[in-house]
């Protein structure tokens, strides 16, 4: 059994996040750490919001509050929203934690002792009437490179060309909306990660299983040349910076660590915390003199991320010379649009988590953002295909099966396993579709392939159909009770089956269907050994033993449903 340790990129704390965030990193993660705690893997899932920056600042700022008291808000809201979704993380940290603080200020240390962190002057913008420095989103201006007005200091949501304040052509203050800025020269720490280009490069090549979409970011920036960046910013709010000796560093008293320096060093902060409260050891997770060398770590992010943990935080890890566990599995996802577009709220264009289970519950927006994971490209939300996806995969193909053997057993067979009849060609059918089908659904989960690890599913479920079709026990009962009786056993073995491999992805649904069948919790792991048992599996239930019929599984949406939706929360108009 191997120990993985999966983390999913840690959540902006301004705002609750919208489905599209969801589908990128959390629920994939989520979805994996329960495949691999069933497959018998010893799992550490850890997330953490994302709290400095000045994004950080500008929603508080916006809320009238504090830039903590908001983000202790915010940290609980994402927290529960996560709860809410069946998140079943080990943890969810904050990167404003001590921990964090220690850590990052630690690595900055080692960093400079290495002589890959050097003080360097540097242009920043200023504004005279906010008598502060403006870093990344605190200036907004015209880009230079598509001319867009609204561009950000930090980067172009327009062309998505990443920016210098400096770059920007008529800069205004985010803050005031003054115009009366200038640029002014003031010290940074800058990250040398040029230096740091061909070791970059030999992991990066020597990375398996990493989607291209993941290794082709990371080359493409090794290509145009590494450049050293700034670590630090002209903020109150983040990691103070300090010297070797832990006190405030001189010249930087008004200044803390880049948003980006800091939140990766969070993955381990968070680690430590998690152990701290469970008594748990963070060390085998992430020091490889600790342990930690064997065993593997698979991180889940947006493509927009992996720059940062393909090349920067990998400069932190590698240029510490200290025996940190570096990634081994990137798994990096497309946009979910809405509609091909962008969510936002202000728009109303798109669900955000905290309006999502209003409209349905969590394991419809899982199956669906699963389903559609954007792997191979962006993937466009719309109601229609929510509608059909959920409508046919959840309540006719897997709702309807169940909903058919557990109502005809109670009506006909008392509501208990039937005993009596032997296996027939239906049988064998069947038998040989999950001998080729598990196995090939736990390669998909093994692989991170979601999308097929769904349309696999979904596939079992369909031949689970298939399957009473064929052995129609209805039709059998009026002439042959024990054939009947087969059909039935096997169907009702198959609900159970069904059950137990919707668990990463409906946890609630598999839960009901599970407990409908009195699966003992003992009996819902993906204990599959070499497949050749599978057909105990299809009378793995006691005979004898009362079943339920569980309720509506899956209520399907109606039209009028995507009408009212649709008006709400936008869509094709
Ligand atoms: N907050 C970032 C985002 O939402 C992700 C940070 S991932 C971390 O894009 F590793 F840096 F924490
Ligand atoms: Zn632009």
């Amino acid at each position: 059994m191997a120990r993985i340790l999966i983390t999913s990129a840690l959540p902006y704390i301004n705002g609750v996040k919208h489905l599209g965030n969801l589908a990128g990193s959390m629920l994939p993660a989520d979805v994996y750490a329960r495949a691999m705690r069933l497959l018998g893997h010893e799992v550490l899932y850890i997330c953490a919001t994302d709290e400095h920056g000045t994004p950080a600042e500008l929603a508080a700022q916006e809320a009238g509050i504090s830039v903590a008291e908001y983000c202790e808000t915010m940290h609980v809201a994402q927290k529960e929203a996560g709860a809410q979704f069946k998140l079943s993380y080990d943890y969810f940290g904050r990167s404003s934690a001590p921990s964090n603080h220690a850590l990052t200020q630690h690595f900055a240390n080692v960093l400079e002792a290495n002589d890959l962190i050097e003080e360097r002057s540097s242009k920043q913008v200023y504004s005279n009437a906010d008598d502060r420095f403006l870093p990344d989103r605190y200036v907004e201006g015209t880009c230079p490179n598509c001319e867009f007005e609204k561009a950000r200091g930090d980067q172009c949501d327009n062309c998505g060309k990443l920016l210098d304040p400096v770059d920007l052509v008529n800069p205004y203050s985010s803050v005031s909306g003054s115009h009366d800025v200038e640029v002014r020269e003031t010290n940074h720490l800058y990250l040398k990660q040029s230096v740091m280009s061909d070791k970059l490069r030999a992991w990066v090549d020597e990375a398996k299983d990493w989607p291209v979409l993941a290794s082709s970011i990371a080359y493409k920036w090794l290509d145009e040349g590494l450049r050293d960046r700034a670590i630090t910013r002209d903020l109150k709010w983040g990691i103070p910076v300090t010297g070797a000796d832990g006190k405030p560093r001189a010249g930087f008293e008004t200044k803390v660590f880049y948003v980006w320096f800091d939140a990766p060093i969070a993955y381990m902060a968070a680690t430590q915390d998690w152990a701290e409260e469970t008594g748990g050891d963070w060390e085998r997770w992430w020091r490889t003199d600790k342990g930690a060398a064997d065993g593997e770590s698979v991180q889940f992010m947006g493509k927009d991320n992996v720059a940062f943990h393909t090349l920067s935080f990998p400069t932190t890890i590698l240029g510490s010379g200290e025996p940190w566990k570096l990634v081994d599995e990137l798994k990096a996802f497309n946009w979910v649009t809405w509609y091909g577009g962008k969510f936002s709220t202000s728009q109303k264009r798109g669900v955000f988590m905290n309006q999502a289970l209003d409209i349905a519950p969590s394991d419809y927006w899982r199956w669906h953002l699963m389903a559609n994971a954007p792997e191979s490209d962006d993937a466009a939300f719309t109601w229609e295909e929510f509608q059909t996806g959920v409508n046919s995969d959840l309540a006719n193909v897997l709702g309807n099966f169940v909903n058919r053997i557990t109502k005809y057993t109670a009506s006909k067979f008392d509501g208990k396993v039937p005993s009596g009849g032997e296996f027939g060609e239906s049988e064998a059918w069947i038998l040989q579709e999950l001998q080729t089908r598990i196995p090939a659904l736990i390669e998909y989960y093994n692989g991170r392939e979601f999308r097929k690890a769904m349309a696999e599913t979904r596939a079992i479920w369909a031949a689970g159909n298939e399957y009473l079709t064929q052995a129609a026990p209805w039709t059998h009962y009026k002439t042959d009770v024990d054939q009947a009786a087969v059909g039935v056993r096997v169907g009702l073995n198959l609900v159970a089956l069904f059950g137990i491999i919707a668990q990463p992805i409906i946890p609630d649904a598999a839960a009901k269907i599970l407990e409908a069948v009195d699966v003992p919790a003992g009996n819902r792991t993906w204990n599959f050994g070499d497949y050749t048992g599978i057909h105990d599996l299809l009378d793995a239930l006691p005979h004898g033993l009362e079943i339920g019929a569980p309720d509506v599984l899956f209520a399907k949406i109606e039209d009028s449903d995507v009408e009212d939706w649709t008006g709400r929360f936008g869509g094709e108009k």
